[in-house]
């Protein structure tokens, strides 16, 4: 018996003593692993008869108990010390200058709407927005699609829970074109706007996402006509993609907000699997591609907005921002744009010091 609290006495001690958890751990196999001696006691328990069993056997269970806990105790307290000398020391100081190379890159959707803005405060057009969450009168019906309109069908529109008794009331704008509306009512005639922004419909592919991006364009002016329109086009384009054989084919087509409508197709030939953009679509391995809607804007449109359709007249074109990014800069899977992938990013983003300015040139090395 003596023995026994002889050598548990002097296991506590340095339990007690251990400085690290590998040190710990050796005196717990010591006493409590396998061949450990407190062990090898236990074990004597099963060969003794009942009453030398009954005498010996509590002093040897008091021992492990003993040895079991001071091991967990003195554990827990070196990982505490551990956990308190890492805080003190792995602290971050906010107030320090961030890292001197950035990390981030501006996306390519910013990029190109940026592009856009200085392409067209060039040729004088303002920049506006308009609200995400838009009402049905600035999304349809002011753009000459009333309650009845097919046309509505195709917008695969996202609407809001009715409110106030009101059928669907509110929604997300499937296009850019109520910013038309909008800045015609707010601030009459004459216009010169472009108005890039978000855009939503309940579709969703490689090709289309439930959110993507357009830009809008309007003008609204004396004497406006479809020249106007195709020089404006032109002039956008050739300075977007940055040459000056892009070549344009205006084909007759149908929106409701624009009379006459015409569908813009530019040529384009397959340079090593990808689409790069120039040449008449008539020429030897070209071919036409379907790029923007536009057309001189609807009578009835300009009378929605408040304006009189026999004084001011102009046109109005919208163009996916998405597809101007993959087809400039080649990517071939939109759904990558909305994936947060910081590797797409790193790849395909730019450097925030790339401005786009129209005398450095607005496409920016990627
Ligand atoms: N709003 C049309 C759409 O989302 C695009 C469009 C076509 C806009 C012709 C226009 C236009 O301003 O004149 O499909």
């Amino acid at each position: 018996m003596d023995e026994l609290n002889t050598r548990k006495d002097a296991a506590l001690a340095a339990i007690a003593d251990a400085a690290t958890p590998d040190a710990v751990e050796a005196l717990r196999v010591e006493a409590l692993g396998k061949q450990g001696w407190i062990s090898q006691l236990l074990k004597t328990l099963g060969k003794m008869t009942p009453e030398e069993r009954q005498e010996k056997a509590p002093a040897i269970q008091q021992a492990r108990a003993e040895v079991a806990d001071a091991i967990a105790a003195r554990k827990q307290a070196l990982d505490d010390a551990e956990l308190d000398r890492r805080l003190a020391t792995e602290t971050l100081d906010l107030s320090l200058p961030a890292p001197v190379t950035p990390k981030g890159t501006v996306h390519p959707v910013s990029q190109v709407m940026d592009e856009l803005a200085e392409i067209f405060a060039d040729l004088g057009f303002a920049v506006k927005t308009g609200p995400e969450i838009e009402d049905d009168w600035h999304n349809f019906t002011a753009l000459n699609m009333d309650e009845n309109h097919p046309a509505r069908a195709m917008h695969d529109t996202f609407y809001f829970p009715d409110r106030d008794g009101q059928d669907r009331a509110m929604l997300l704008r499937t296009h850019t074109s109520p910013v038309q509306i909008r800045t015609m009512v707010n601030e009459g005639a004459p216009v010169r706007i472009i108005a890039p922004g978000r855009v939503y419909r309940s579709d969703s592919d490689a090709t289309h996402t439930p959110m993507f991006h357009q830009v809008e364009g309007l003008v609204i002016d004396k004497d406006i006509h479809l020249g106007h329109l195709k020089w404006t086009l032109e002039t956008f384009l050739k300075a977007f993609f940055e040459r000056d054989d892009i070549v344009l084919r205006l084909r007759p087509s149908y929106f409701p907000f624009t009379e006459p409508s015409v569908e813009v197709d530019v040529g384009f030939e397959v340079v090593k699997g990808r689409r790069v953009l120039g040449g008449s679509g008539d020429a030897p391995g070209h071919a036409w591609m379907e790029l923007l809607g536009s057309g001189m804007v609807n009578r009835r449109v300009i009378e929605f907005a408040g304006l009189d359709p026999d004084e001011w007249q102009g046109f109005a074109f919208g163009v996916g921002v998405d597809r101007l990014a993959m087809l400039k800069y080649g990517m071939d899977d939109l759904r990558a744009f909305f994936d947060g992938d910081v590797r797409w990013l790193q790849h395909y983003g730019f450097s925030p010091f790339d401005q786009p300015t129209l005398s450095a040139g607005v496409g920016a090395t990627a």
